[in-house]
């Protein structure tokens, strides 16, 4: 089943809302004519302008982070529907970042993708595991409990919603990325766990993502691998040119 190939930059915490515009005006010169569908993870305050900007070309723009309640007295957190009517097609859950410095949990992941579902924000679900796991041999033990968690009650026709961003936590920000065979293990293993939840069919329909490290001389041995299914771009996203530089290189696959 031939699946999209999907390229997401994500910002993090870089670029005000006037960067975001000069940036995206630069990138889409760079990418008329390109297959591949552009993701990007945008601040909440570049949203609005990153989305104007993108107008009309095939380029989606989302969140980083959510919170899973609907709305309420939760100082400082973003509704789902707020970021939808700000131009925010998807977002981001679960990124490695989220788990490690602010301490969120499988449960609140959980809880989040299932907002992100019921207000039509397509999730772009985070799993990975740290280089301590990796080295226990914990690897397959650790990504099916992410997956399965964050997973569980999504109704089978909202499944295909839903992305999966493979990104081991070792390869973020290091520039040591997981070889082509290594990734493509895990994402073999991902699509496995994914089968078991919603049927092999629907499983072979979502994207699987690699991230960590993604840089335009690595990515297109990754993206030929069977189950990458396209990238997610921290660093190598900043700069507009880099970034074109990595769609041009999946093209093609
Ligand atoms: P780098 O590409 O900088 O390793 O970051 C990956 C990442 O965290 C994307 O979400």
């Amino acid at each position: 089943m031939a699946r999209d190939l999907i390229v997401i930059g994500n910002w993090k915490m870089y670029k005000t809302s006037r960067e975001a515009s000069n940036y995206i005006e630069h990138l889409l010169s760079k990418i008329e004519g390109c297959k591949a569908s552009v993701f990007l993870a945008v601040p909440f305050t570049s949203i609005s302008s990153a989305a104007a900007s993108a107008r009309q070309a095939k380029l989606e723009v989302g969140a980083q982070n959510m919170n899973d309640a609907r709305d309420g007295a939760f100082t400082g957190e973003i509704a789902a529907l707020m970021l939808k009517e700000a131009g925010a097609t998807f977002v981001l859950l679960g990124h490695s970042e989220r788990r490690r410095i602010f301490g969120e949990s499988d449960a609140f992941i959980h809880r989040k993708v299932l907002r992100a579902l019921a207000d039509d924000l397509r999730p772009v679900l985070c799993v990975g595991e740290t280089l301590d796991e990796r080295s226990g041999g914990e690897t397959e033990e650790v990504l099916k409990r992410q997956i399965e968690t964050a997973l569980a009650d999504v109704p089978e026709e909202k499944a295909g919603e839903v992305i999966l961003a493979y990104e081991p936590v070792w390869a973020i920000g290091t520039g040591k990325n997981a070889t082509p065979e290594m990734a493509q293990e895990v994402h073999a293993f991902c699509r496995a766990c994914l089968a078991d939840l919603f049927g092999k069919r629907k499983a072979g329909q979502i994207s699987i993502l690699y991230g960590g490290s993604v840089k335009p001389e690595n990515v297109r041995s990754l993206v030929s691998e069977k189950d990458i299914d396209g990238v997610l771009v921290g660093g190598a996203a900043l700069d507009p040119e880099t970034l074109a530089e990595i769609i041009q290189q999946c093209e093609g696959i």
